[in-house]
């Protein structure tokens, strides 16, 4: 059925890879339709060849799905953030479900209570996002948004509508200032943070500023956010912290588990405010923590579940990379008398494991890599009950597999959609010994 083009295909879409595509299959070939949704057919036009699947875009709907909807952002499929803004809420809640449901039985992972999702506001809800920058000296022209999707081009936005509202978060306007301001080809990235005590606004820049640059940039910014509180902080260097404009910024805050935290502008924060309190209730309940039980958080970032672990009398050996986070969150367990110790390592390495003391349970929150070399220590130093919290199904469903088949069985698991209108899910299991 290959149309005049022959560029074109008309597909029938059975399902959503995991990367928020429609898939279709004919004879042996696979297809990966952006934007199409299952149970539609499309006229798609064939992209590159990966292996044994064929990329393709929708072109036309020609049978649409029940669950379609019109997308609410002008950018959409241009720029890469969301992939799944045509898919109503609901669905994309239980495309995400099924997901990892299906994920967890290609791994052989039995699941004995499944959570219902947990879920908050779908718009709105993004408090930290970084933008590219881009002057072109040819066209004369700044560029400020998201990478494009499969390029590293900068795709200009006006607006986000997954990002927190905020007067200062109008791209249109950045840009407007930005086309004259004088110090343009030398910014790179904006990086917004929206604290709950203020906007924070880093800018990251290949020169230091000059003393009239900076007062631009500071009427531009007063300009916008009239009497809110904004702080802005400036990063010359990849690796090197950002430094506030002024001295005298208030401490940056999030509530969490009913207490400020303290954050630093580049600490790793959860993105959705709303879904990080649930999540963060959801963990103490379901991992129960009791005083005085040893317990590890392990990939702790700046505290997120290691000071509730505190605040219920828990002994708390928090163990992260990032140094920073480490120094932060001791000095603030230490303030407010809370029984966290903070390492810093390299949870992949064998060597900074053993280093950890006998232990009651664990929490473990690693990035999307998942967490090998913990599952490993865990099942030869087993322990009564495992929190694991994943932000990719995929490594969890490998790392549960190997927990399972080295002694634990999953008691509950249940995802938590902390990136609505993306594909990305969020997953909360809990694991306990086998015997226990
Ligand atoms: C998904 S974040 C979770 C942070 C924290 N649990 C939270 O809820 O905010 C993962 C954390 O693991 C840290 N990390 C990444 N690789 C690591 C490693 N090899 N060893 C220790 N920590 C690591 C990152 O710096 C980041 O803070």
């Amino acid at each position: 059925m290959r149309s005049p083009t022959s560029r074109l295909l008309t597909l029938q879409i059975d399902s959503l890879n995991s990367e928020g595509m429609g898939v279709a299959r004919r004879g042996r070939d696979v297809f990966f339709v952006a934007g199409a949704l299952p149970g539609e057919v499309v006229e798609a036009t064939l992209g590159e060849r990966r292996r044994k699947v064929c990329y393709a875009k929708v072109k036309r709907v020609i049978e649409p799905s029940p669950h379609r909807v019109e997308p609410a952002c002008a950018h959409f499929q241009r720029c890469g953030g969301c992939q799944l803004q045509h898919l109503d809420y609901p669905q994309q809640v239980d495309a995400k479900q099924q997901r990892v449901q299906r994920e967890f039985s290609r791994a052989g992972v039995d699941v004995e209570f499944w959570q219902p999702p947990l879920v908050a506001a779908p718009w709105h809800y993004r408090r930290k996002a970084r933008l590219g920058v881009r002057f072109s000296k040819e066209k004369q022209e700044v560029y400020l948004g998201f990478r494009e999707s499969a390029s590293s081009h900068i795709s200009s936005i006006d607006f986000c509508p997954v990002m927190v509202e905020h007067p200062l978060l109008n791209w249109q306007q950045w840009r407007e200032f930005l086309q004259q301001w004088p110090r343009r080809a030398e910014l790179t990235q904006i990086e917004a943070l929206q604290a709950d005590n203020a906007l924070v606004l880093t800018l990251r820049l290949l020169k230091p500023l000059a003393p009239d640059s900076e007062q631009q940039l500071i009427a531009f910014v007063n300009n916008q956010a009239e009497a809110l509180p904004v702080q802005l902080w400036l990063k010359y260097h990849k690796h090197a912290p950002p430094e506030p404009l002024r001295t005298d910024y208030p401490e940056l805050v999030h509530q969490v588990d009913g207490h400020d935290l303290q954050l630093q502008p580049d600490d790793f924060v959860q993105v959705n405010r709303a879904v990080n309190l649930a999540m963060v209730e959801q963990a103490m309940d379901w991992l129960a923590p009791e005083p005085d039980e040893q317990i590890a958080d392990l990939f702790a970032g700046h505290g997120n579940f290691s000071m509730a672990l505190a605040r219920r009398r828990a002994n708390v050996v928090a163990v992260e990379v990032q140094a920073n986070m480490v120094s932060s969150l001791q000095e603030q367990a230490r303030r407010q008398g809370l029984a966290v110790t903070a390492q810093q390592a390299d949870l992949s390495s064998a060597q900074a494991l053993q280093a950890l003391p006998a232990l009651d349970a664990v929490l473990l929150d690693p990035p999307r890599a998942g967490a090998a070399a913990v599952v490993e220590h865990l099942i030869d130093n087993p322990v009564g009950r495992i929190l694991y919290v994943a932000c990719d199904a995929a490594t969890l469903s490998r790392d549960l597999g190997s927990l399972v088949a080295g002694g634990y069985r999953v008691t509950r698991a249940g995802i938590m959609d902390m990136f609505p209108q993306t594909h990305h899910v969020e997953t909360m299991v809990l694991l306990t010994r086998v015997g226990k």
